[in-house]
């Protein structure tokens, strides 16, 4: 199988069982709610952060299905900062992958709720997830630590407030770094490594995967803000040419086309330098960064 048909494979696997988890007949959720919630969730998009939870059980040498319910919970997370992301306070956007953006269809009142209940059940997706799969407890907690720490002041809250709020900003080119870092690298190397925590990675193997994650996060925003330049608005889902009409501090307007895709480059070496002890079970995370250096979507 070469590398794309993997990568295929392992969305599609995800997609399934993601179906499933929403079409359950789970508690009382308000109506109309859960159909903003699932209208989000079931858009589409790449799939990347639960696809690197299940390899990062994988590397550790577990099987994927293992850690659905964390994967689920990154995806859920994701989804809801997405939601809030598009939401006319933060960026105004009115298209998400390929769709009308959920407030466009549900309104602002809805697609926020919809977002804060999104972040809240993924914590119950995950520890009840994952407490019926027998996962230990102590790894559990590890895992949800990280998860939530890479959702709130320090994760994606915290590098939302540096990319919307002007009195934040400093004029310092690396300021984009701190701004990436928070808002999207983070939740990016916790789904990463809180699938590994949970199949018991520790000490060197962890700090190899987490510097793995802290690269290919910040590669992630830099492509991100260079697709926004360059990309294909039906590729990408989403309207381009935003960022320089909000006047974003992006990695384009920091470091310039070539200087943004030097950066690029850069990360994604040392992101596959990390997997360098792992050998050939660092096969597949080796093939997903130099893949995301090229993306197109
Ligand atoms: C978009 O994330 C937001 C960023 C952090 C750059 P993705 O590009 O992963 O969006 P989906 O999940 O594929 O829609
Ligand atoms: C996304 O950054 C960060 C999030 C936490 C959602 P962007 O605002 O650049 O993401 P897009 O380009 O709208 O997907
Ligand atoms: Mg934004
Ligand atoms: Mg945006
Ligand atoms: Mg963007």
């Amino acid at each position: 199988m070469d590398f794309k048909e993997e990568l295929s494979c392992r969305s599609a696997f995800f997609e399934r069982s993601l179906r499933t988890f929403c079409e359950e007949e789970r508690r009382r959720i308000p109506a109309r709610l859960r159909e903003a919630m699932n209208y989000s969730l079931l858009a589409g998009g790449k799939r990347l952060r639960p696809i690197l939870c299940m390899a990062g059980a994988e590397i550790m040498g577990e099987k994927a299905e293992s850690v659905l319910p964390m994967a689920t919970a990154f995806e859920m997370a994701h989804t809801a900062s997405l939601i809030h992301d598009d939401l006319p306070c933060m960026d105004n956007d009115s298209l998400r992958r390929g769709k009308p953006t959920n407030h466009v269809v549900y309104g602002e009142s809805l697609a926020l709720l919809a977002g804060d209940a999104l972040f809240l059940d993924a914590f119950e997706t995950a520890l009840a997830g994952l407490l019926k799969n027998g996962a230990e407890p102590q790894r559990c907690v590890r895992a949800l630590a990280l998860f939530a720490q890479a959702l709130g002041p320090e994760g994606i809250c915290g590098g939302q407030v540096l990319d919307t709020d002007r009195a934040s900003q400093t004029d310092e080119r690396d300021f984009v770094v701190d701004v990436a870092s928070m808002k999207t690298m983070v939740l990016i190397r916790a789904s990463l490594c809180a699938g590994a925590i949970l199949a018991g990675a520790d000490g060197e193997a962890l700090r190899r995967l987490m510097k793995y994650g802290e690269n290919v996060g910040l590669a992630f925003q830099i492509a991100d803000d260079l697709l926004d330049c360059t990309g294909s608005q039906s590729a990408m889902g989403k309207t381009l040419g935003k960022d320089e009409a909000q006047d974003k501090r992006t990695f384009v307007r920091a470091y310039g086309l070539d200087g943004a895709r030097a950066l690029l480059h850069e990360k994604t070496l040392n992101a596959e330098k990390q997997l360098e002890p792992f050998a050939e079970k660092g096969a597949f995370l080796r093939a997903l960064a130099a893949y995301l250096e090229h993306r197109s979507n």
